[in-house]
Parts: C-alpha cells; structure tokens; sequence
C-alpha cells in the first residue's frame, strides 16, 4: 500500500469522515504503520486520514511518546484560555498563518484495539489535536486563520480554482 497525500482543493478535505466500527480490519494495522510513515516522511506533527484519501475517522499524532494512532476522537473539553501558533498543514504546501485555539482540551478516543482512552493535552499538542480533529470533520486551517504568514497569494489561487472546478 503506497499512500499519497491529498491536497487543497481536493474534495475529501471537506468531507466528514466515517466512524470506524470493526477494529478486526487487518487493514487497519497497514493503514496505521503507512500513516505513520507519511507523517514522519514529511516532517508532519499529525496526520488525518482523509490527507491520505481515505474515508475513516483516524488522525496519527506525533506525541511526546511517538507517533500514536487515534480512532473516532472526540473533544470533551475545551479551555476558555486560549492560544495562537503559526500552522501549516501538509495538505497545503508553503502556506502558514496564525491559529487561535484552546489552550488545553481533553480528548477521547479508541485505540488500534478499539480501546476507549481518554488524556489531556496542552500547548501546541492541544493545538495539533484541535487541527487534526477538524480535518475529520471537513474543516481546514485556512477556514481559521487570522493572518497569513506565506503563501496568502497561492491560497487565493488555489480556492479560486476549487470554485471554478465546481462549475
Ligand atoms: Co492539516
């Protein structure tokens, strides 16, 4: 399996993705061991798997303890405190801008086991949750950025040729 990443304005990046159900899929392993890959290959922080054209609700993150797998995430929580770094996203190259997101959500999830986790997380790993988490829903960082840091102009292009592809 050779995955490639998917980028703006490719229509699965405003997809919402679909809640694995069956962890017995021995495919899963494979897509989990490929998406890792990518990410590090890369030089992401996190992955989703609609980047990666898959339709399934899975984000790898590179976590203080590695790359990890998490399946259906969900945010429970969400501080009122919040906090602005400058993104990017590997489904849209050389372009940055700034993000203002909470400070510290509490996420649940299932593992590769279909487990149900739950953990904390602060500064720019709550950040990289609350961006992975949007991808699953369709939703992508430029929707949210205050201010662009490069790449304003070709993000233009970009979006104008998604509305001509429309027509
Ligand atoms: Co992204």
């Amino acid at each position: 399996m050779k995955l490639n990443i998917v980028t703006y304005p490719n229509k699965i990046l405003r997809t919402k993705l679909k809640k694995v159900d069956n962890f017995n899929n021995p495919k899963l392993d494979k897509i989990i061991k490929e998406m890792k890959k990518a990410m590090i290959k890369y030089d992401g922080i996190g992955l989703a798997a609609n980047q990666v054209d898959l339709n399934i609700r899975l984000v790898v993150v590179n976590t203080e303890n590695g790359p990890q797998a998490f399946f259906n995430p969900c945010i429970k929580k969400k501080s009122l405190l919040k906090q602005k770094f400058d993104e990017g996203c590997l489904s849209f190259p050389e372009i940055t801008g700034f993000v203002t997101r909470s400070k510290k959500i509490t996420l649940e999830y299932q593992n590769e086991k279909g487990n149900k986790k739950k953990i904390e997380a602060k500064n720019l790993m709550a950040t990289v949750f609350q961006h992975e988490l949007d991808h699953i829903n369709g939703i992508v960082f430029t929707d949210k950025i205050k201010k662009f840091t490069a790449g304003e102009n070709k993000f233009k292009e970009l979006k104008a040729q998604a509305r001509d592809d429309e027509k």
